[in-house]
């Protein structure tokens, strides 16, 4: 049909099928700013205004919207530079969302902006709950929001002809002294009302610098908040085709028959794949280096189907609807094969999950157990440890399967360039293991082979999985086209990766006087039909949890702690990395049963666990033992913030007054009931609040193992090109490391131009995982930064020599500081860095300046955590409301606080969800339940507690600037610190998470 729209004030033609949706429509258009998150328009990220009202673009057909104004992002507002053309600049939403450092991943952004742009137009001056409505309706994994909605109240008063609040964060350049912005509060409003910045508790001695520090507005902001196509799917390619895969229905079955001749017998379809075409190739999803260190059990496709969502056939054909429609066609055959579901049947079923001849073991994998891992790790004589405590506690916890939940979701494009070689344009964590990993499986060498990954819409781990970038490649191949495949949301649920689900057993011992003289934990741990990551992620579990509590007095000095586990499959979907890898399910057992001790023995909580906890100076426990399936290198942690993390946060939330306060606790029952006047009418809220605490740490890359490069080179103006092989996946890491290359080089952070990653032209790097970017490849970059500085110190010492020729005054390249984008000498002298460039490039001597390097860590430092949580709980219906987090982090020095905090905000967000409502289940076929965001639930804007994020910095020795990890940690601290509450509150224990209303509800009656 034809079709005119209205769009940002042009008419547009087109002729489309009437099933056309608007959101089709518009990307069609080139509209790249609304974007795809899901089928049900429910993640908001394809909002756009309609007659001035936010809308999904996807529920609503491109028909409907003839006759109508539809706005999109693309309309509100551009770079305010473009040459010599003058241009109205951004619009103020956009700019105070730069600004304000709401930007993660960019994603939701412009739906965000565009909801936002409706509020004000209604609403100029609206309140921060009128805000977090109107934002509402649109997702966002990354924030937590309190920087989004930060960024509206800011455009508001601006549009207002307020002026914008000036920021209060001083940091610890030219000498400020961070303020206590506690401390500052206007009466009555709220920290998210009034901040974005965290609080920093600066280390006494600390360095100053120029930019390393500061909260720098993120590199790639601006085309982000202008919905710029920057994502994976925002790309035109002339006879693209769009794949499908057909999905098993079945837990477990093989293929018998399978029948594609209807299927590519439609007109449109371009190739219909089965297992009988493509090569029989065995490897790993798990994107990891080089030796794996998992089993090798997965085939691109296989006459096996394992789990519900397991591949049966790829298609390929001219449109969506047509690749739909061939899968429709598509007749298999199955033989049922009995299933496993329960991760405790496993071990002992005589069902086999994988029986074919190709597995290939790695370490103590066994299939004929359907055992994908097996850990045992002791560290002293735990037995030892038993017989000398005074009282011993055991208990059993469990820990639930759940999603990233990135919400764009997997995405490739692959095509054949015009030498032969394969492009994967691909939403990865990891483009290197990408390229190195799908070679065989492709038959084609890997220098024939180009990962480009571009802006990435989240990952959180589920795009450490070479997941689906084999499904395009091997279609490509098939049809010398390009191919694009992107998951739906419900395929992100049933065919994606997700967290480990675990049943754990603890068993303590503890002395009279509260010194822990062993801790043991056993994790039987899920890993689906596929043992990717089966290994590491669990052994994460016990590495970085039980590490943290190694006893006191002689049992410091040689802990007992012993760590085994048992990975095993089932038939359903596979688990993988997901953000803080395995470390939230070791803290759930180990902290709840931490807090069962202190209450039990009537030890104060916090003193109990800082008794126990690791110490600066001492060994990493499991650095003696267990280093990823690899040798193990004993480490010394030198940096320990713990207990100024746990003063911090303790006296951010109010601890001392609430903790044991029955008042307090009862403050919620307020004596409520009909307003009859009548006494017998009323009756006592059923409301008791609650505060709990937990500690976490966690780890900062794997050592010997994680290595990231880098290369400077620099451009005729004196800027830089800053190539970096990590992955920036909307956490700011291409941020920082320009910040640290900056800093070195005395120039502001737009002189760094920043691209990642491009395996044709970045260095190698592992990719965003292990916390690891900022550590390892910001040291990369630095180095880097140090061999081009070396350069142009050199070469401005002989230009200024050769000024004061005369004078005979000389310079030595080691005398020249490089600041405000000069070479400055001793003597105040300088030369701007644009003279070195050109003199460089074009005058004397000529030769490109630039520098190469590369980094692998010996150690692994660990950032720690300090976790409150404040609730309060309905005893009649099991209700748990998080009224407020606070988490205090040692991450070592704060390369950029505004991107850091977004991080620990953003982080504790989603271990909210892990604490309280976020869990897939499956029926007794192993279909999942949970297939959207209407039964997986994402927390909204509106439902958010307060949050708050403090820094205690430390120095860590190892790292050019002192910084250590931030990505992971929030994820590990707020679930147990939640049940903690929940116990304090109501004095009973839900020993799984999430700790839902039923849960609640049902331990109160036992
Ligand atoms: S910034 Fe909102 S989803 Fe990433």
């Amino acid at each position: 049909m034809n079709l005119t729209l209205h769009i940002n004030g042009t008419d547009y033609a087109l002729d489309t099928a009437p099933s056309t949706t608007l959101l089709a429509a518009l990307r069609g258009l080139g509209f790249h700013g609304v974007k795809f998150g899901d089928e049900g328009g429910l993640s908001g990220s394809d909002t756009i205004l309609l007659d001035g009202k936010p809308v999904n673009a996807g529920s609503v057909l491109a028909a409907q919207a003839e006759g109508h104004k539809v706005a999109t992002i693309e309309a509100l507002g551009e770079h305010p530079e473009q040459g010599w053309k003058s241009t109205d600049g951004l619009h103020p939403l956009q700019k105070a969302f730069i600004e304000n450092g709401s930007v993660q991943c960019g994603y939701c952004t412009p739906a965000q902006i565009l909801a936002a742009k409706s509020l004000l137009e209604k609403n100029p001056n609206p309140t921060e709950a009128e805000v977090r409505e109107a934002i509402s309706g649109v997702l966002c994994r990354c924030t937590g929001y309190v920087k989004p909605v930060q960024a509206v109240l800011k455009a508001a008063a601006e549009m207002r002809g307020e002026g914008t609040q000036e920021n209060k964060y001083t940091g610890t350049g030219d000498g400020g002294t961070p303020i206590d912005l506690s401390t500052s509060l206007p009466d009555g409003e709220t920290l998210t009302q009034t901040r974005t910045m965290p609080k920093v508790i600066v280390m006494p001695d600390k360095q100053q610098w120029q930019t390393v520090g500061k909260p720098e507005i993120k590199v790639d902001a601006v085309k982000l908040a202008q919905g710029k196509p920057a994502f994976a799917a925002d790309f035109e390619k002339r006879g693209l085709l769009h794949a499908k895969v057909l999905f098993s229905p079945h837990a477990h079955a093989l293929i018998k028959k399978i029948d594609t001749s209807k299927a590519k017998a439609l007109e449109g379809v371009a190739a219909v794949l089965t297992w009988q075409d493509l090569p029989r190739v065995v490897y790993s999803t798990a994107g990891q280096s080089d030796p794996l260190p998992g089993p090798l059990d997965a085939f691109s496709l296989d006459y096996k189907v394992r789990f519900v969502g397991d591949r049966v056939a790829f298609v390929a054909a001219e449109t969506v609807e047509i690749a739909e429609k061939a899968l429709s066609l598509i007749e298999v055959e199955y033989e049922i094969l009995p299933t496993i579901l329960d991760s405790r049947e496993s071990m002992t079923s005589p069902t086999r999950i994988h029986d074919e001849p190709e597995y290939v073991n790695f370490a103590d994998s066994n299939p004929e157990k359907n055992l994908a891992a097996e850990i045992r790790i002791d560290i002293g004589d735990v037995e030892k440890g038993f017989a000398e405590a005074d009282q011993i506690f055991e208990a059993e916890y469990e820990v639930p399967k759940v999603q990233q939940a990135h919400i764009e979701p997997h995405v490739v494009v692959t095509y054949w360039d015009e030498d032969d070689r394969l492009v994967i344009r691909t939403s990865t964590q990891v483009p290197f293991h990408v390229r190195r990993m799908m070679a065989p499986v492709l038959g084609l060498p890997v220098k024939r082979i180009r990962v480009i990954k571009p802006r990435i819409g989240g990952g959180f781990g589920g795009k450490q999985e070479v997941l689906i970038e084999d499904v395009a490649a091997h279609l490509t191949i098939a049809t010398k086209r390009p191919v694009l495949y992107e998951y739906t949301r419900e395929e992100e649920f049933i065919a994606a990766r997700s967290r480990h689900p675990m049943r754990i057993k603890m068993k303590t011992g503890v002395k009279k006087d509260g010194t822990i003289t062993a801790n043991s934990m056993y994790a039987l741990s899920d890993t689906g039909a596929y043992g990717c990551h089966a290994l590491t992620v669990t052994g994460n579990t016990g590495h970085k949890s039980m590490a943290l509590y190694v006893g006191d007095g002689e049992y410091r000095k040689a802990p007992n702690i012993r760590f085994y586990a048992d990975v095993v499959y089932t038939n359903t979907p596979p688990a993988g990395a997901y953000r803080g890898y395995g470390v939230p399910q070791g803290y759930w057992p180990l902290d709840r049963h931490l807090e069962k001790i202190a209450r039990a023995m009537g030890f104060d909580p916090i003193d109990f666990r800082l008794k126990n906890a690791i110490r600066a100076g001492e060994y990493h426990p499991f650095s003696v033992a267990w280093n990823e399936g690899r040798e193990p290198r004993p480490e010394i942690i030198h940096t320990v913030g713990l207990e100024q993390c746990v003063a911090q946060a303790r006296a951010a939330i109010g601890w001392d007054d609430k903790y044991g306060n029955e008042e307090w606790r009862n403050s919620g029952s307020k004596v409520e009931g009909q307003k009859s006047g009548s006494t017998s009418d009323l009756r006592p809220s059923t409301k008791r609040k609650g505060i709990g605490i937990a500690l976490a740490m966690q780890g900062t890359a794997i050592p010997y193992l994680d290595m990231g490069g880098a290369s400077i080179k620099m451009n005729d103006d004196g800027s830089f090109n800053l190539l970096v092989g990590a992955t920036d996946l909307g956490t700011g890491s291409d941020t920082v490391l320009a910040q640290m290359a900056a800093e070195v080089l005395g120039v502001p952070i737009e002189d760094m131009i920043c691209y990642s990653s491009d395996t044709d032209f970045t260095p190698f790097d592992v990719g965003a995982y292990a916390s690891s970017t900022t550590y390892i490849s910001g040291t990369a970059a630095t180095k880097a930064a140090q061999i081009v500085a070396e350069r142009i110190k050199e070469r401005a010492a002989r230009m200024l020599s050769e000024v004061n020729k005369e004078t005979g005054t000389q310079v030595k390249p080691e005398e020249i500081r490089l600041a405000n984008r000069m070479a400055i000498a001793p003597d105040g002298r300088s030369v701007p860095l644009s003279e070195v460039a050109l003199d460089a490039l074009h005058r004397n001597n000529q030769e490109q300046i630039m520098g190469v390097a590369s980094y692998v860590s010996p150690v692994s430092p660990p950032p720690f955590a300090a976790q409150f949580a404040e609730v309060t709980v309905d005893t009649e219906t099991g209700q748990v409301t998080v009224d407020r987090l606070v988490m205090a982090v040692d991450s070592g020095i704060i390369i950029n606080p505004v991107t850091a905090s977004g991080q620990i905000e953003g982080g504790m967000t989603q271990a909210l969800g892990y604490a309280v409502c976020e869990e897939m289940r499956y029926d007794e076929k192993g279909v999942a339940y949970e297939r959207d965001f209407d039964r997986y639930h994402l927390f909204r804007a509106d439902e958010m507690p307060e949050l708050e994020t403090i820094f205690v910095e430390t120095l860590e020795p190892s790292h050019p600037f002192g910084a250590k990890a931030v990505a992971e940690i929030p994820l590990d601290a707020v679930a147990p610190a939640v049940g903690n509450a929940v116990l304090d509150a109501i004095g009973v224990n839900v020993d799984d998470n999430p700790v839902t209303p039923e849960k609640v509800w049902r331990a109160l009656r036992k």
